[in-house]
Formats: C-alpha cells, sequence, structure tokens
C-alpha cells in the first residue's frame, strides 16, 4: 500500500493502520446541502478514467459520501470556509466540510490518498486501495494565489485549463490573470474589436535577454492570440467547478503599448504609431488620460466585470513611467482643468481614484500593483505588493493598506530554479550576478514575518507566486518553472510556518512526481 503523502501538508493527521479499497461496486454519496451534489459528482469524474468503475452518484450514504450540513454564504472577500473532515474506516470514506469548496479541497486529498495512477486518463491495472486515515484540515489564508502572464507569451484555452486543474490539486483559490500588457492584448472586448484585431499580434519576439547595450535582435516570427468573451466564460467556469476564483488584470495606464497601437488616439501624440511591443521592460507609451480614454477605459472594465464574478479585479498599474506626460503642456493642462496638482503622476493617481469609483459602483474591489499608491491615493483596497527591494511593503502596512504578499524576492517564479543558474534555460536572472530562486527558497517564505505586529498581520490578505512570461514561451517550460516551486508554495500557503518541514515536503515531493509523471507534467526534475 502507498504511503500517504499529501501536499500541502493537511493540519492534523492520524493513521488507523487499516486499509481503504476503493472497489467496482463503489458509489459516491451526498448528504445535505444540495451543493454537495456537485462535489461527488466531481469525485467520481475524477475517478473514472483510471479506474474504470462506473462510480454511481447517489444521495444519501455511499462508498465514498460528502456531507455538507449547511451551505454558508461567501464571506466578504468572496471566499466560503474550506475546513474538512475526511474519516476513512471500516471499508467506507466520510468526508464532511463548512461549505462545498472545503469538500472540492477534500477531493483534491481523496486524489493524493490513491496510488499516483489514480490521474491517468485511461483506465489503470491498480488495486486502488490506501491507508485508512483521520484528516482534519483547514488552510490558514484563503488568499492561496498564483498569477500568469498571457501576454508576453500566449496560452490558448486549453493550457489554462490544464494549468488551472494543476492548481487545483495543489488547493490554490485565486487565478490571477495578467491579460494585457505591451506585448499583447488577450481579452475580447466587443466595443472595441482592433484591442484583438490588432493588439493581439506582435510581428516578431526579442531573442535573449533586453539589454539596451547590445544591438536587439529578433525572431521574425509572428506571436498572439487572445481569448473569445465565450472562452473567457468557459475558463471562469472550469475554474469554478474547482472552487478558483479568477482575478481578471486589464493593465493601464503603462504596460498598454499593445492597446495603443490598436487605438493610437488612446496613447500620447507621437510622430509614428507604436507597435504591439516586440521587446521586453518597461514602454514609455502610456495612455493620454483624455476623458474619451478614460470613458473607454471605463467601458472595457464593464465588459470585464460581466465575464468576471470575482469581487475583486486588478487595474494593474505598475510601472507607469511618467515622462511622456511630463514632456506634454496638453497634459499640463489637462491636470490643471481636473484640479491635480503635483507631479505628473498625480494624474495616475487620480485616474485610479476614477477606476475605483467605477468598480465601487459595480461592487468590486480594485486592487493594484503598490505603484498606484505613490500619490495620495488611499483607499483601502487590497495591494499586490511585489517590489520587496526597494520598496518597503510595512510602509503600506502602516498607511493601512491591506496588502496580498507577492514577493520578487522568492514567489518570481521567472526567475531560474537552480544553480548553477548558467546552465539553465534563459531567465529573467541568469547573469553573472543571479541567484537561483530555488524550491528550498521559496518553501522558507514567511507571509507572517515576526517583524509584523498582530494588526499588521491582520492586513495581509493573502500570497501569491508570479509567472511572468518574456522567457517562458511554451507551456511546457512554463510547467518546468512553475513545478515543483508551485508545490512547495502550496504548503507555504497552507499549513503555518511552525508545522512546515521541508526535509519532510522533500519526502511527499517524491509521491507527487510520481503524480506529475503520470499526468505528462514537465516539473523540473531537482531537488
Ligand atoms: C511587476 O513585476 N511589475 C508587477
Amino acid at each position: 500500500m502507498n504511503k500517504i503523502a499529501i501536499i500541502p501538508q493537511p493540519q492534523k493527521l492520524e493513521e488507523l493502520g487499516g486499509c481503504f479499497i476503493l472497489k467496482e461496486d463503489a458509489t459516491i454519496a451526498w448528504n445535505g446541502n444540495v451543493a454537495a451534489n456537485q462535489e461527488a459528482e466531481f469525485l467520481a469524474e475524477y475517478l473514472r478514467p483510471a479506474t474504470g468503475f462506473a462510480l454511481p452518484v447517489v444521495e444519501g450514504e455511499g462508498t465514498i459520501t460528502f456531507s455538507l450540513p449547511s451551505q454558508p454564504e461567501a464571506n466578504d472577500m468572496g471566499f466560503f470556509p474550506e475546513g474538512y473532515k475526511l474519516v476513512a474506516k471500516d471499508g467506507k470514506v466520510a468526508i464532511t466540510g463548512e461549505s462545498a469548496a472545503a469538500l472540492g479541497r477534500a477531493i483534491q486529498t481523496i486524489r493524493q490518498l490513491f496510488p499516483a495512477e489514480i490521474y491517468a486518463t485511461t483506465k489503470q491495472n491498480v488495486v486502488w486501495e490506501f491507508p485508512e486515515v483521520v484528516i482534519e484540515d483547514k488552510p490558514q489564508v484563503q488568499w492561496r494565489g498564483m498569477h500568469l502572464d498571457v501576454s508576453r507569451h500566449f496560452s490558448p484555452k486549453d493550457e489554462i485549463f490544464r494549468f488551472i486543474e494543476l492548481l487545483a490539486q495543489h488547493k490554490f483559490s485565486i487565478f490571477h490573470w495578467h491579460l494585457t500588457d505591451d506585448q499583447g492584448w488577450r481579452i475580447e472586448i466587443k466595443k472595441y474589436p482592433k484591442l484583438t484585431e490588432v493588439g493581439a499580434w506582435r510581428k516578431e519576439t526579442l531573442i535573449g535577454h533586453d539589454h539596451s547595450d547590445r544591438p536587439h535582435r529578433f525572431d521574425g516570427k509572428p506571436h498572439g492570440g487572445f481569448y473569445t468573451q465565450e472562452e473567457i466564460k468557459e475558463v471562469v467556469a472550469f475554474a469554478a467547478r474547482r472552487h478558483i476564483i479568477i482575478i481578471p488584470e486589464i493593465n493601464t495606464p503603462g504596460h498598454a503599448q499593445a492597446m495603443i497601437a490598436a487605438y493610437p488616439e488612446f496613447g500620447m501624440a507621437t510622430l509614428t504609431t507604436p507597435e504591439v511591443r516586440t521587446r521586453w521592460h518597461i514602454s514609455h507609451h502610456v495612455l493620454n488620460m483624455e476623458d474619451a480614454t478614460v470613458e473607454a477605459c471605463k467601458d472595457i472594465w464593464r465588459e470585464v466585470f460581466a465575464l468576471f464574478p470575482s469581487k475583486y479585479c486588478h487595474i494593474g498599474g505598475d510601472e507607469c513611467p511618467s515622462n511622456m506626460w511630463d514632456d506634454s503642456k496638453h497634459t499640463y493642462e489637462l491636470m490643471i482643468k481636473r484640479g491635480i496638482t503635483g507631479d505628473a503622476r498625480n494624474l495616475q493617481c487620480w485616474y485610479t481614484g476614477e477606476l475605483n469609483k467605477l468598480f465601487k459602483e459595480h461592487g468590486r474591489r480594485m486592487i493594484g500593483w503598490h505603484e498606484i499608491t505613490h500619490g495620495d491615493f488611499n483607499d483601502t483596497t487590497a495591494i499586490p505588493a511585489w517590489w520587496w527591494g526597494g520598496y518597503d511593503y510595512v510602509k503600506l502596512l502602516e498607511r493601512g493598506f491591506n496588502i496580498i504578499q507577492c514577493s520578487n524576492q522568492y514567489l518570481y517564479f521567472d526567475y531560474a530554479q537552480c544553480e548553477p543558474i548558467a546552465e539553465e534555460p534563459l531567465a529573467i536572472n541568469n547573469d553573472p550576478n543571479g541567484r537561483a530562486y530555488t524550491t528550498e527558497h521559496v518553501y522558507s517564505f514567511d507571509l507572517y514575518p515576526s517583524f509584523l505586529n498582530e494588526k499588521q498581520k491582520s492586513q495581509i490578505l493573502g500570497c501569491q507566486a508570479q509567472l511572468w512570461r518574456e522567457y517562458i514561451p511554451t507551456f511546457k517550460h512554463l510547467e518546468y518553472m512553475a513545478f515543483p516551486r508551485a508545490t512547495a508554495f502550496s504548503e507555504v500557503l497552507w499549513t503555518e510556518k511552525p508545522r512546515r518541514n521541508y526535509r519532510c515536503f522533500l519526502k511527499r515531493l517524491k509521491a507527487q512526481r510520481a503524480r506529475f509523471d503520470v499526468q505528462g507534467v514537465n516539473a523540473c526534475d531537482r531537488p
């Protein structure tokens, strides 16, 4: 019988000594709130291909029974309680959850209890057994996020499905979908069709690092793609079934060159219309902040709200250079007209406030990278705090902001993961001074460091890792960069620090690698 190797590590786990065996005549049952029915169906669906068992779903008691005494309302952030208890004993498995989402997390635990072949998509000749056990479990934090940039390199819908499925297996709760940037606009907006007709395609892509002291070379190959609104709805539903909330990000007023290439009237007046960007780094093109441009951004958000039910939506806002505004007399006059004082960066601040009003009208919460706090914008939205070097997130906490930990010192999975990094595939940090962000380094991340007081800790709403895709062109490579670091990270998110142990994690990682192998996941094979 295989050993128990659950990742992330449950809160309490007691082995009972016996053995549970799933046989051909097994049933999956549900009782209590009807929301449990879907979870029972989902487990049956997950288990049928590899076992080849019919596994009928019935109301009442079965071989595996889901009980949901009541289905609570979502909390203020859109999350449901996720605590569950799983008892595998006397030939049966009983799972009780605090919500359907909690039962959903238990489903992933059950899959991990079985031999790894349970993840196969065809019938396997395996005895479907696991040790009898009592598990009591819940996460330490509800915002357990993974970001994915599909602008720098696009992933079609099926790859997004696969990625979200892998996130679900690790009990992530948030998928932050970075849908627009200088290098490509990836979401259909009906009112502005050129955003995808023009903005979703770039003529070629830079080869190698974007060092401005070297001549740039390009591959000469067009790159692009986008999601139709119908596809977005499918992805949202696919994630919702796995109790993963999708946070859409539409990045403005900087990182908007693809939008400006599609609609030059939204950009600053320049002699030539910019193309969808073919290099990395930061474009100096910014939105012009005219009334019509701000209205267009609001229209875009109205369409985005209609597609994504998430309470929180992400306005980007990072790395917005102000030089084009600084150099424009017209922009200066616009600022005076609107009563905006100080330097041109306050124009971004004003714009953030405008979007915030729109978000509130739609019952949404606006979040944006920490640069949106540079001016006097101080509404208490949640701030994904990414830059851990120069910008101290503690200052944000002191100013009263809630934050999402996104540290670029630990949680940027576009950084090479193994030493020597010169031997790793091209990544943002493989230069002579670069340092690998190893799985162990990721595992050591502390969401709630001891230098924070209790109030500051309570302002940390969650934590997420980032997958920027300048140097991650294919999905195979994406899997390599994501795993097993995301596996380690899932435990950082779920399990309190005192109960985490890297050596113990490595032992369980072996079992996870077998699960990856069955699914053909191209995880990095070290450590
Ligand atoms: C970021 O890395 N610019 C959020």
